[in-house]
């Protein structure tokens, strides 16, 4: 048997289960130890403390499966822990109005560095870790055999692959090959999901209920839908009745596949603008030009990867922001995101502050977003949690303000 020693003081975390364990805090490696082994820990007295998979190239060295000593690594181990993650999904399976849905959160669901989302008859998985890696294959024969897809495609292409010293990897795992666009449906409104190069597993899946909670503000109002990828806040806000939706991304395959889900959905809208460009210098030029919405919608891609990152981060936070309070008639709505997991929600708000002082506004927030129920946030693993959002009641201030240059 493999076996991990950890150094003296080093088993704190672990004994309140958080499931990673550093290169670091081990003080010894007995056994073969090949990468992506199963290894037992131990604590510096020899006390068992958890079993997982072992990679020596990860800063990350052991992620825990378990922490009972009569659990093995067996088919048996990850068939129960996918029947269980499936089974906290069972209200989305039973909704006839969604049926696109993670249905596998990684750590959160007891299954360190697997992904698994399903778009309708379709699984897309990700494998994140060599100890995903080498138990693959049986993964995706028990998922084949409890949920019997069309397919199973792999979506294994996310850089974080490179600090376990995996390449990328994509292709079929199981059944057949899904065709380029999958139509899916989300609280009823339908979208092309393309699971073969799309970000992430082909879809935003996790801010299926923020669309909504932000359409509820956009009957007969003027939009602007920052870093739009394909639509899905526009579509949400069409439905509800926005009089005018102005999409915006860096992206012209982007925006044309938010084109096509507007049509999807029968919305044949003249109205709408489709802005390819760079957000901060597009936001500028709107400000320049006068523009105003009643309602901003800001959904950046992750701006920091790393702790060393997150200061330039809050500055790109901070700075997009503030450009969106300013291009708000008064009393508009700044529904705002950060997928920065790195970036605490406490964080984001001061950033927040710091936008509305340099924009010179005032801020309210009406209302706290976070990622899906299908992404739950483990509380013994914070790092969970990565969605964080809030929609913002934006006010001219009455009064003269400290911030100098404010229109
Ligand atoms: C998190 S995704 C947005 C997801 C989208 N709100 C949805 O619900 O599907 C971020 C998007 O920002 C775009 N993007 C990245 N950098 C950008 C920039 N500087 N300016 C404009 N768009 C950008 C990407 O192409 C991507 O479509």
């Amino acid at each position: 048997m493999d076996v991990i020693r950890l150094k003296p003081g080093k088993d704190k975390a672990i004994r309140n289960r958080h499931p990673w364990i550093f290169s670091g805090a081990i003080a010894k490696a007995e056994g073969r130890l090949d990468p992506g082994a199963i290894v037992e820990v131990r604590a510096s007295s020899g006390e068992f403390l958890a079993r997982g998979y072992y990679n020596p190239r990860s800063q990350i060295a052991v992620r825990v499966l378990a922490w009972e000593p009569s659990v093995e690594i067996t088919p048996a181990f990850w068939q129960s822990r996918l029947q269980a993650a499936i089974a906290r999904r069972q209200a989305f399976a039973e909704n006839p109005k969604t049926n696109a849905y993670r249905l596998v959160h990684a750590e959160a669901d007891g299954l360190p560095g697997l992904i698994v989302d399903r778009y309708d008859e379709w699984l897309v998985l990700q494998s994140l870790t060599l100890g995903i890696e080498v138990s693959k294959p049986v993964i995706s024969d028990i998922l084949a055999d409890l949920l019997k897809p069309r397919g199973i495609y792999e979506r294994s292409d996310a850089n974080v692959r490179a600090h376990e010293g995996l390449e990328p990897m994509t292709g079929v795992l199981a059944g057949a090959a899904p065709p380029k666009s999958v139509v899916i449906q989300e609280n009823g409104l339908r979208f092309h999901a393309d699971i073969l190069r799309g970000h992430k597993t082909g879809f935003y899946l996790d801010q299926r209920d923020n669309r909504r909670r932000v359409a509820n503000y956009c009957r007969g109002k003027d939009v602007l839908n920052a870093f739009s990828y394909t639509g899905g806040f526009a579509v949400y806000a069409a439905a509800q009745g926005a009089s005018r939706i102005v999409n915006l991304d860096s992206s012209a395959e982007a925006l044309q596949a938010a084109a096509e889900n507007m049509r999807l959905n029968g919305f044949n809208r003249e109205e709408d603008e489709y802005v390819e460009g760079n957000a901060f210098q597009v936001l500028r030029r709107f400000r320049d030009q006068g523009r105003e919405f009643d309602v901003v919608i800001l959904d950046p891609p992750k701006f920091a990867f790393s702790r060393a990152q997150v200061r330039s981060a809050t500055r790109g936070y901070k700075d997009i922001n503030m450009l969106g309070m300013r291009l708000l008639r008064p009393g508009g709505l700044l529904c705002t995101f950060s997928c920065s997991g790195l970036v605490s929600r406490d964080l984001f708000q001061k950033v927040l502050f710091g936008a509305s002082v340099d924009a010179g506004r005032q801020v309210r927030i009406v209302e706290s977003l976070g990622q899906g129920a299908d992404h739950p946030i483990l509380l013994t693993f914070p790092e969970s949690a990565y969605l964080k959002g809030f929609i913002c009641q934006v006010e001219k201030y009455a009064y003269t303000c400290a911030a100098e240059g404010n229109p």
